[in-house]
């Protein structure tokens, strides 16, 4: 069972929320396959080749963004590039692809760095994203769990207030996950403006995953 785990700062909540079982399938080390959702769900690092895959579904993901952040696209239709080179250059910064099906399904950003504190002991969801296609088909609560799984340690997810539907996500994968064993801290200051969960997420080696 992963620890609750709380921080020294602000006041937080503990969400007991009863846990979600998929009945997920592993099948090899590196990648797991979630096949009981009707498809096969892989999560892999992105290689530095397919950045360009990574440019455009992030143009997706700005576009979707655009709908509560005030972002506009330039004179070439596209939204200003994020430049993503640090993903193959920062040893803590992790690139992945999310595929359904063999299908580019998403992306997800993962940082070995605290976005509050830059302790460099936490893992921070730094961008998560399911294409719409594949919405709502367990997608993305599989990708989670996996990236959780394969990363142990302190997790700190955060959203933004008016990404209402990412917090129902989150909420509910996180607790699925942990079986309900995380904090939930409403921040509002020049640190975040939105819901940040913490859990532990422990190391699979060291026994069944945590969750599982
Ligand atoms: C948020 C996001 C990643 C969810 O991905 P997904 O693959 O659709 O999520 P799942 O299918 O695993 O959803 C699991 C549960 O989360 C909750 N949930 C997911 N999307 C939701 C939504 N739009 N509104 C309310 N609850 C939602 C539901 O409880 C859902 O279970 P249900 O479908 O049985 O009701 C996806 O909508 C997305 O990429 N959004 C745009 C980018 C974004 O906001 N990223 C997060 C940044 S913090």
């Amino acid at each position: 069972m992963p620890l609750p785990w709380r921080t020294s700062f602000g006041s937080v909540s503990t969400y007991a929320v009863s846990a979600v079982s998929r009945g997920d399938e592993e099948d090899c080390a590196g990648l797991l396959r979630y096949k009981s959702i009707g498809m096969q769900i892989r999560v892999a690092a992105a290689e530095q080749s397919e950045q360009e895959a990574l440019r455009n579904l992030f143009q997706l993901y700005a576009y979707d963004f655009s709908e509560i952040l005030p972002l506009d696209v330039e004179g070439t239709g596209r939204f200003k590039e994020k430049s993503l080179d640090s993903y193959w250059r920062e040893a803590w910064r992790f690139p992945f692809l999310l595929r359904a099906d063999e299908h580019l399904a998403g992306f997800a950003l993962v940082h070995h760095k605290s976005r509050f504190s830059s302790a460099d002991d936490v893992w921070d969801m730094a961008e998560f994203f399911v294409l719409r296609r594949h919405r709502r088909a367990g997608v993305g609560t599989a990708a989670a769990r996996w990236i959780f799984a394969t990363h142990p340690g302190k997790w700190e997810i955060r959203q933004r207030n008016a990404n209402v539907s990412a917090t129902a996500f989150w909420r509910r994968a996180i607790a699925a996950y942990t079986d309900g064993c995380f904090t939930e801290e409403l921040l509002d200051d020049e640190r975040w403006r939105g819901p940040v969960q913490r859990f532990m997420s422990e190391d699979p080696t060291a026994g069944r995953g945590a969750g599982r």
